[in-house]
């Protein structure tokens, strides 16, 4: 199947996001065959640049970025001639109307029947200005569909995300938003649906009384590079957690959904967000949350900088790099099961893993008296390598009865490559389908940053500062006591 003929539209098409990901995804669709025979790209920024300009900046971006690179002669021209730029101040309506013009000419000569597919990759801030230009510029006035396409952060609490909701809302209706988080894009996170729900093995033994606890680890060994000024408003709290931890949690969480379609399986999710136990004391995000911040440290023979040093960073800054949590889903089926969920920049790997901890065999007290009987994991490792494994306790051969836990793994990315194919690519080929299962509906990120905002303003109200780590190391020693606390540990990450 390929995606109907449309225009893409991507603003901010100057900027990182468009170079790093998507003009590489919009080519590795084109190079499968999932844009179709009929469809263009329109490259809009404020920035002067001829359509030669713009040609040569996704050239530069899929050599450097895109799994395929790009291909002989004929084959690259058939993509690049489809790219074309127009600069244009998305504060103003004359320069809308004159888009539509063009719009109305490209689509005429491409035999394109008015499908318009909108890819906003700027300031959050701008997303209500730019869909009301759009609208009063004529744009939304062509047969075929118009979508919109945002990234995150949508809002920085739940006034301002409800706020900049309603101003898109004004626009275009919810089935017609597509906001990306780009870990529903990752086909691990993908996958657990159909590892949870296809497998007899899994969805009797899901639930309190089988599993002992769940981890959420998504480690990143990178500091907050250039992009403090954002960074240090936004924190890890908001930056990872509000978004793509609270989403995977939920795809681990969630009941099985009536049917497969999106707005059944988005029912699905927002309860498990609405249930999440809601941290509204000082004294609960003191016991079940921890907040870290890097300080000098060094990673693999590199010395590295303490957050506070880096550009655009206040060096007095409170804001955090590390999250761990212990969270509870409160429903039949999690009741008392701790979620412990982290995250962190500049942490010794990059790795996003979720680990299922089962409860040890009642009967283990045959074994326990001669040795320590290791519990079964299921680990889904989602980025950068993909696969699971689980861990299972076997015999070790011999005479004596030893056990030894041995694992048995399957490793996605050993055989189709690492991400392949990206989230991104699978994200713009649904929005241009109009399938907005691995999108975030407005009602699951309300529910989220309603368990955000409490825990951000206990922090500030409380003055509960980051716990320093150095960078390089697994985040503050309390990330590790929130589990030993209930008799756990973390489970090593590779
Ligand atoms: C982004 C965050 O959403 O996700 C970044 O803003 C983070 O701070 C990134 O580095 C991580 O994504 P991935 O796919 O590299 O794990």
């Amino acid at each position: 199947i390929s995606a109907p003929e449309a225009v893409y539209f991507i603003f901010g098409a100057t900027g990182d996001l468009a170079r790093r990901k998507l003009f590489p995804a919009l080519y590795s669709l084109y190079r499968e065959g999932k844009l179709g025979e009929r469809f263009a790209i329109v490259g809009l920024a404020r920035r002067p640049r001829t359509n030669e300009q713009f040609r040569d900046d996704v050239h530069e971006s899929i050599r450097e970025f895109c799994r395929y690179k790009p291909g002989e002669k004929d084959d690259w021209n058939g993509f690049v001639d489809r790219f074309t730029y127009m600069s244009l101040d998305t504060g103003n309506v004359e320069a809308f109307k004159q888009l539509k013009a063009y719009t109305e000419q490209l689509e005429a000569s491409n035999d394109i029947p008015g499908n318009r597919l909108f890819y906003l990759a700027l300031a959050p801030e701008l997303f209500g200005s730019v869909s009301r230009n759009l609208r009063d510029g004529g744009m939304l006035e062509s047969e075929g569909w118009h979508r919109l396409v945002i990234e995150k952060p949508f809002g920085y609490d739940y006034p301002s995300a409800e706020n900049l909701n309603e101003e898109i809302r004004q626009v275009f209706k919810e089935n017609e938003v597509f906001r990306i988080d780009h870990y529903l894009g990752k086909e691990m996170v993908q996958n657990i649906e159909v590892i949870r729900f296809a497998n007899a093995f899994f969805e009797p033994l899901w639930n309190k009384n089988h599993i002992a606890n769940i981890q959420i680890t998504l480690a990143e060994t990178v500091g907050v590079e250039d992009r403090g000024a954002y960074y240090n408003k936004s924190g890890a709290l908001r930056d990872m957690v509000q978004n793509h931890m609270l989403q995977m949690l939920t795809m681990i969480a969630m009941e099985p959904p009536a049917r497969l379609d999106p707005e059944s399986i988005r029912d699905e999710k927002v309860k498990v967000i609405r249930s999440v136990r809601r941290y509204m004391t000082a004294e609960d995000v003191r016991t079940q949350i921890v907040r870290g911040q890097y300080a000098s440290g060094s990673l693999k023979g590199k010395e590295l900088k303490g957050y506070r040093e880096e550009d655009h960073v206040d060096p007095a800054s409170v804001t955090e790099t590390f999250f761990a949590a212990r969270l509870f889903v409160e429903n039949f089926r999690w009741a008392g099961v701790p979620f412990y969920v982290r995250t962190g920049k500049r942490l010794p790997v990059k790795s996003t893993e979720i680990v299922v901890e089962f409860k040890n065999v009642p009967n283990h007290v045959l074994f326990a008296r001669k040795q320590e009987l290791q519990p079964n994991l299921l680990v889904i490792r989602v980025n950068p390598m993909e696969g699971i494994y689980f861990r299972i306790n076997a015999k070790k051969p011999g005479n004596d009865m030893k056990i030894q836990p041995v694992a048995m793994e399957f490793c996605q990315s050993c055989q189709v490559g690492i991400n392949t194919p990206e989230a991104y690519e699978r994200l713009i080929f649904d929005a241009a389908r109009g399938e907005g299962t691995y999108f975030t509906r407005w009602d699951e990120l309300a529910a989220a940053w309603k368990i955000i905002d409490p825990i951000a303003a206990a922090w500030k109200e409380h003055a509960i500062e980051p716990a320093l780590y150095p960078a390089g190391s697994w985040g503050p020693e309390e990330a590790d006591r929130l589990l030993e606390e209930d008799g756990f540990h973390w489970w090593p990450v590779n």
